[in-house]
């Protein structure tokens, strides 16, 4: 399979190593040659129809921080529709930083590529929570795979256990955490009786909170997942401005003292039920959604099977990575299927 890489930040790379690491597996047990044709970066492009050597350009971003200072493959300032409109390839990673203002410039590097027939995964929440039924109606139209398991839950197969392992079953509702750096507030604020800016900074030290943390601590990122979730798993046609959403800027010492005496704590809880709402929320200590420290857990209540928990670490370079691959290995089969029917 040919592949475009848009973004080659942590996950980007993270992705490359894996390839490189596992390349005589993939093809071994799943038939899977990834051939990288083209990644772009912030400064430019490395492009090679015959697949770039990935040990290379790993090393160039660590010593010179862009794929485009490749002395024979590199293309200073090329920019990524370019890359996707002209370079041939079966699919693109788009992996570019989230923006929930107007999606951009992922949403755009999507559109495109699904336009020119190309498969899409995308670890890039901004498109899907601003755009995702217009998405998934032009993927369809297109007759392209459109694919998301690293948004929601990092490499924690989220979206996958209620589509796939429940299939056939209709889920009701879900409940979750699903952003690992309040969580890891929360925690911190509960178990060492520590401030909010307290844990906010000792998050940010510890490189799980960007030097804006609003994304997180004011509910956005929980926010952009639920969406995903409603539109992918619950058919629901909504976008983030359907969301009614409340961060743990407010959460006290004080609250969370009564709840404990309730045998409680406050979480950040994203839920859908008719409605899709993000807010502070009172849980017990022994329900198995209360996790702590960074982890993200998801129930699911469905029709048949009840209620199901999933938990595991909802960030990550190589935890997103392994979430892409699957999404890889997923169109490949799909792919297979298609010709042989
Ligand atoms: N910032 C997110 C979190 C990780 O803390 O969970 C990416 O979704």
């Amino acid at each position: 399979m040919r592949i475009i890489l848009i973004g080659y930040g942590v996950v980007g790379q993270s992705l490359t190593q894996i390839f490189t690491q596992r390349r005589a597996e993939l093809i071994k047990n799943y038939g899977f040659h990834p051939r990288v044709v083209a990644i772009v970066d912030r400064r430019g492009a490395a492009v090679n129809p015959k697949g770039l050597n990935l040990e290379k350009t790993l090393s160039l971003k660590a010593e010179r921080n862009t794929v485009a200072a490749h002395h024979e493959r590199g293309h200073p300032g090329m920019s990524a529709l370019n890359v996707i409109e002209n370079v041939d390839a079966e699919t693109i990673v788009e992996a570019t930083p989230t923006n929930i203002k107007d999606g951009e410039p992922g949403l755009s590097h999507i559109k495109t590529a699904l336009k020119t027939g190309k498969h899409v995964v995308t670890t890039n929440k901004g498109p899907l929570a601003l755009a995702l039924p217009v998405l998934t109606e032009l993927a369809n139209y297109n007759k392209a795979y459109l694919k998301f398991s690293g948004t929601v839950g990092g490499g924690t197969p989220v979206l996958d256990l209620a589509k796939r392992c429940l299939m056939g079953d209709r889920i009701l509702s879900i409940r979750g955490i699903l952003n690992g750096t309040t969580n890891y507030i929360l925690t911190e604020m509960d178990g060492r009786h520590i401030t909010f800016e307290e844990a906010l900074n000792n998050a940010q030290k510890l490189g799980y909170a960007e030097a804006n943390p609003s994304m997180d601590v004011d509910g956005l990122d929980a926010a952009c997942k639920l969406v995903i979730m409603a539109n992918w798993i619950m058919n629901k046609r909504v976008t983030l401005k359907d969301v009614s959403i409340q961060g743990i800027r407010n959460v006290t010492l004080q609250a969370l003292k009564e709840a404990a005496k309730r045998d409680c704590t406050i979480k950040l809880i994203g839920s859908i039920n008719e409605k899709l709402k993000v807010a502070p929320t009172e849980i017990s200590k022994q329900d198995p959604l209360c996790v702590g420290g960074v982890l993200n857990a998801v129930t699911f209540v469905s029709e048949f099977a009840g209620e199901e928990t999933i938990v595991g670490r909802g960030a990550g370079g190589m935890e997103t990575a392994s979430a892409i691959l699957r999404d890889l290995l997923d169109i490949k089969q799909n792919l297979a299927t298609r010709l042989m029917s």
